[in-house]
């Protein structure tokens, strides 16, 4: 099943190609950009840059870490870990068109060398025992069902002691999720845990869970607002429909509703390794 991930996000291709055209097309150079004008592409989950600006303040993070990001997407939460910790960041992703696209992004908003971006599966990790001193994952886990296997690999790459954010989209108690959604056109590639399979899976992986908050209301009031365009206008008028097309937006009126009916939750889990 993980063949049909890849292909889900793809967008059809040359994805850094479009994004510099798209920009260039509105009178924007990519290259006199900042990371946080980026967000509404390359944040790709609830609550953009500030769930991850909130994420990154409990890791314990120095100039001198070590990070890894376990799928990285277009790269928004490695590149504003390392922007704003001063920090490495080495991002993992099953779609290769989006981690080349994602180092292409830090290439143009001068990131390169805190920034790397590796194809690679969530479940088997190319790295060695130890290597990282703290890891996060942003809305991956819902496109993967061996979840057992993916937190012990992210327990085996973390040296011990090192914090593991985890911001997830979960199985609510309100029924089944309403599909397309912007992680599965249909529920083949979607298999959610509830949050109580989340925990019992952390911890059976070997992490010590510090904290876990339920942010389902603040993700559905940050989705209306967006939909609504109540919100602040976003620094950058492209955005991750890029990768759907016109499907998005049925996507986005099945998350509405599947927030309000408590269908899917957002939430997050900071462990200790
Ligand atoms: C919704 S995107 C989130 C991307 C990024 N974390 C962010 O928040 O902007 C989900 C990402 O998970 C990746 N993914 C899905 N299954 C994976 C796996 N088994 N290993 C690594 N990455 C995977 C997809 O390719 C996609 O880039």
């Amino acid at each position: 099943m993980t063949g049909d991930i890849p292909e889900h996000y793809s967008g059809g291709g040359n994805l850094a190609d479009r994004i510099a055209r798209d920009l260039r097309a509105r009178g924007l150079e990519p290259s006199d950009l900042t990371p946080a004008e980026f967000e509404p592409l390359d944040e790709f989950h609830f609550r953009g840059r500030a769930a991850t600006l909130e994420l990154a303040a409990q890791m314990r993070l120095t100039p001198q870490s070590n990070v890894l990001d376990i799928g990285s997407g277009l790269g928004g939460v490695a590149r504003t870990i390392a922007d704003t910790a001063g920090c490495h960041v080495t991002g993992i992703d099953l779609t290769a068109e989006l981690c080349a696209a994602a180092a292409e992004i830090s290439r143009w908003l001068g990131l390169a060398d805190k920034t790397e971006f590796q194809q690679g599966d969530a479940t088997s990790l190319p790295f060695s025992d130890d290597a990282f001193d703290a890891a996060i994952t942003v809305h991956v886990a819902m496109n993967i069902p061996a979840k057992h296997r993916m937190y012990s690999e992210a327990r085996r790459v973390l040296r011990p002691g090192a914090l593991f954010a985890v911001y997830d989209i979960l199985q609510g108690e309100g029924g089944e999720m309403i599909f397309p959604a912007p992680w599965a056109a249909e529920p083949s590639i979607s298999h959610l845990a509830t949050p109580q399979e989340m925990e019992t899976l952390l911890r059976e992986a070997g992490f010590k869970l510090l904290d876990s908050i339920d942010s389902t209301a603040e993700s559905l009031r940050w989705l209306e607002e967006r939909t609504a365009g109540t919100g602040p206008p976003p620094p950058v008028p492209i955005t991750t429909r890029l990768l759907f097309g016109e499907g998005y937006k049925q996507m986005v009126q099945n998350q509405l509703r599947a927030l309000r009916e408590r269908r899917m939750l957002t939430w997050s889990f900071l462990c200790e390794a």
